[in-house]
């Protein structure tokens, strides 16, 4: 592909994982479209430039929009398969939809850093938005969910992070932007913890202390493995990337989960055969000590792309 025309990618879409992370949910006010395109584009344009400057504490973010609010904001044009978050319950499984206007992931190294950038860019945002959510995010032990799990293991590795994250040739107007949902998961950590580790190992299907993969005949249909490990019609691995990390305080944590993805089916299909399951009866056991507070649907689109409609 010729990379003189190609859209720069949001950097912190593909990046590895980091210690740190802060994420900010904001809701924009009304009518300041004309005001926020150019906003939006700057502050895209800051965490793309720190990411150089900070480049030692490995500093990296992105700026996503609500699913329900693009056509407000850049009424020409929609990605091709922006839907709202795709809520869905069976039982007491439950995937609700929390819709944001704007999204600002932002990782680093560093704790103080991240802190001083989202402080200037809510001070950016001034009288355009609203914060109606704000979560810190940190690594827990080695790359580990707060269930005790190396969590991350099966990503996508090295540029297929691209090829499965970003939007290609398929939607040409939205190149090297990204479908993002995200899900904040409050873990029942007491009722976790009190499970024997090998019911544990069961429920996920791999190893707990050394992340080793269960044998595919021995992995329980209702393990989450099993559930979310998918392929399409043409027998190809359905692949999202994973940005997730544990966030919260003794009071309420869990997952932050995000998926990043070059379509918006992969994740769909994936949370249904959570929580649906395989229509044998065999849902994702995880989802009995986990609870899903939010679902939101966000597109990442290029610099480029925001640059562009900024004027
Ligand atoms: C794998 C944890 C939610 C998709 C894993 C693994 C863990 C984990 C420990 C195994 C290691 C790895 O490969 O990363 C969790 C927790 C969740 C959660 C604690 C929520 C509380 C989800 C959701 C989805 C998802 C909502 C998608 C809708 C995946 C995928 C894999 C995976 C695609 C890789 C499977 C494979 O190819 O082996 N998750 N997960 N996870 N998870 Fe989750």
């Amino acid at each position: 592909m010729d990379n003189q025309v190609m859209p720069r990618e949001q950097l912190g879409v593909c990046a590895e994982g980091n210690l740190h992370s802060i994420y900010l949910m904001f809701n924009a006010n009304e009518g300041v479209e004309t005001d926020l395109r150019p906003c939006i584009a700057n502050v895209a344009q800051y965490i793309y430039e720190l990411t150089d400057q900070y480049a030692d504490s490995a500093f990296n973010g992105f700026l996503a929009v609500g699913a329900n609010y693009w056509d407000s904001l850049y009424p020409a044009a929609r990605p091709a398969q922006l839907k709202p978050f795709p809520a869905m319950n069976a039982d007491n499984r439950n995937a609700p939809a929390l819709e944001y206007d704007l999204f600002v992931h932002i990782r680093c190294d560093r704790f103080d850093i991240l802190h001083l950038v989202a402080n200037e860019i809510s001070q950016m945002f001034e009288g355009l938005v609203d914060l109606v959510d704000e979560e810190r995010g940190f690594r827990f032990m080695d790359n580990r969910d707060l269930t005790g799990f190396v969590d991350g293991t099966e990503n996508p590795k090295g540029r297929s992070r691209q090829a499965v994250a970003l939007i290609g040739d398929e939607d040409a107007p939205f190149k090297s932007g990204s479908y993002i949902h995200v899900q904040k998961f409050a873990h029942n950590l007491s009722k976790w913890n009190r499970l024997p580790q090998k019911k544990q190992e069961d429920i996920i299907g791999r190893t707990k202390q050394d992340n080793i993969e269960y044998e595919s005949a021995d992995k329980p249909l209702t393990s989450h493995i099993k559930r979310v490990n998918l392929k399409d019609n043409d027998g190809k691995s359905m692949e999202i990337l994973r940005q997730s990390m544990p966030y919260g305080s003794v009071k309420e944590q869990g997952l932050m989960f995000i998926s990043n993805c070059r379509n918006s089916n992969n994740f769909e299909k994936m949370l249904e055969s959570m929580v649906h399951g395989d229509g044998n009866g065999n849902h994702d056991h995880l989802l009995h000590f986990t609870q899903a507070l939010t679902g939101s649907s966000f597109f990442a689109p290029s610099l480029d792309f925001m640059q562009t409609k900024a004027g």
